[in-house]
């Protein structure tokens, strides 16, 4: 893996935009040249014509929503110290229970852009929506990260990984978590710009009971051709673990694999090919589950999470390379499809927790 380069974009965030403003905070100059340069702008006026809110700002992730007079405010939270994750980190234990959520301590660090004592290659992306009370009922959180190719080496285009889409349960279903989306689209573009980099994808790791929300924002997930031409079987995505042993380098107890569905959404608009769904998945293990050496006592230790997530991702890749034609559907092209007699297989091990008649 050619580590010089992997040197420069661990330390992209940290530096300066042409105007003088630090890569991962708002630049008014490079917001606006981002309009014109990347192809995201199309999803974020999209989204915005389909919003009920008038947003008080048209090029910042941070502004006020205004609906038939109740203003909502959205904040881009840029320092780890700010009073908002506290109200950000309350909502994720509401939503998900104590034991799912990592300590605020966590959260705190990932926004300062520090693992582990060093500079991260990632720096966490929340964005928190304040109801008319002031209360944070809806956050977005995930960070923009490099896709690169087959050798690691960035390829000049980033993408967005949301890691978390929550809204409080009294006030699902207003848009909320739609403006928190476009505002990371927006910071994500804009990023890009700074960088002389394009914003190419948005991706994640979804529940099952999400699908309708994701749709909405026109994130699809892929189906793989099998033997015969009429069978498509969604790629079966496994999210690693997210915690490993220190001395062993093995993932900790009770932090194991977890079946997901893969969702992506391409911002040019072209079908993704097997090679960018394999470096969207490649980008993700990076970030969370590929540990730096510093994190581990030993070189050997290191080596055991690599080879752990290679493993799984290797297990991906192979899927992917031994079927046919790859296609990306939603649930109405999906139920289009079946109608038409083509096969469709489900990942029905992603299908776990919790849900609702409300969540389909
Ligand atoms: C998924 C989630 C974040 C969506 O938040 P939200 O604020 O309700 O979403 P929005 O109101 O912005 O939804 C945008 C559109 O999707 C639709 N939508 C959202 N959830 C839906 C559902 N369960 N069923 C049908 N439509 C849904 C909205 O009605 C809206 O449609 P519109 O364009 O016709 O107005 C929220 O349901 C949640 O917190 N779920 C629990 C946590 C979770 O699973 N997060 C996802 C992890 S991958
Ligand atoms: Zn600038």
């Amino acid at each position: 893996m050619p580590e010089p380069t992997f040197e420069v974009s661990q330390r992209d965030w940290q530096g300066s935009c042409p105007h003088g403003v630090p890569i991962v905070s708002f630049c008014q100059p490079c917001t606006v040249e981002s309009q014109g340069n990347q192809p995201a702008w199309k999803d974020i006026n999209k989204l915005r014509s389909q919003s009920k809110f008038t947003r008080s700002n048209n090029d910042s992730p941070s502004c006020t929503l205004d609906f038939e007079g109740k203003k909502y405010k959205i904040e881009h939270v840029e320092s780890g110290e700010s009073p908002t994750l506290s109200e950000v980190q309350e909502l994720f234990i509401k939503t998900f229970g104590e034991e799912e959520v990592d300590p605020e301590e966590i959260l705190r660090q990932a926004v300062t852009g520090v693992e582990f004592g060093v500079p991260s290659e990632v720096k966490y992306k929340v964005f928190a929506v304040r109801d008319p009370e002031g209360k944070v009922v809806c956050t977005v959180a995930g960070g923009n990260l490099d896709l690169r190719d087959e050798s690691g080496t960035p390829t000049g285009e980033t993408m967005l990984m949301i890691a978390y889409a929550v809204t409080d349960k009294d006030v699902k279903q207003s848009g909320l978590a739609r403006e928190a989306y476009i505002s990371a689209l927006m910071d994500c573009a804009a990023e890009a710009e700074k960088t002389g980099k394009k914003f190419a994808m948005a991706a994640g790791e979804c529940t099952y009971t999400s699908e309708k929300f994701w749709n909405k924002l026109g994130w699809k997930r892929p189906y793989i051709e099998g033997g015969d031409k009429k069978t498509y079987t969604e790629l079966k995505y496994v999210q690693p673990a997210l915690d490993f042993v220190k001395k062993t380098g093995l993932p900790k107890k009770g932090a194991g694999e977890v079946a997901e569905h893969l969702m992506v959404r391409p911002m040019d608009g072209k079908t993704p090919s097997k090679e960018r769904v394999m470096s969207t998945v490649n980008a993700f293990y990076k970030w969370c589950n590929r540990w730096g050496e510093e994190a581990f006592s030993s070189k050997k230790a290191h080596r055991t999470n690599q080879e752990y997530v290679d493993g799984i991702a290797n297990t991906f890749k192979k899927e992917l390379d031994a079927g046919g034609q790859l296609i990306f559907l939603d649930q109405t092209n999906r139920e289009k499809a079946k109608v038409r007699g083509v096969k469709i297989k489900e990942y029905k091990e992603a299908e776990h927790g919790d849900a609702g008649k409300e969540d389909f």
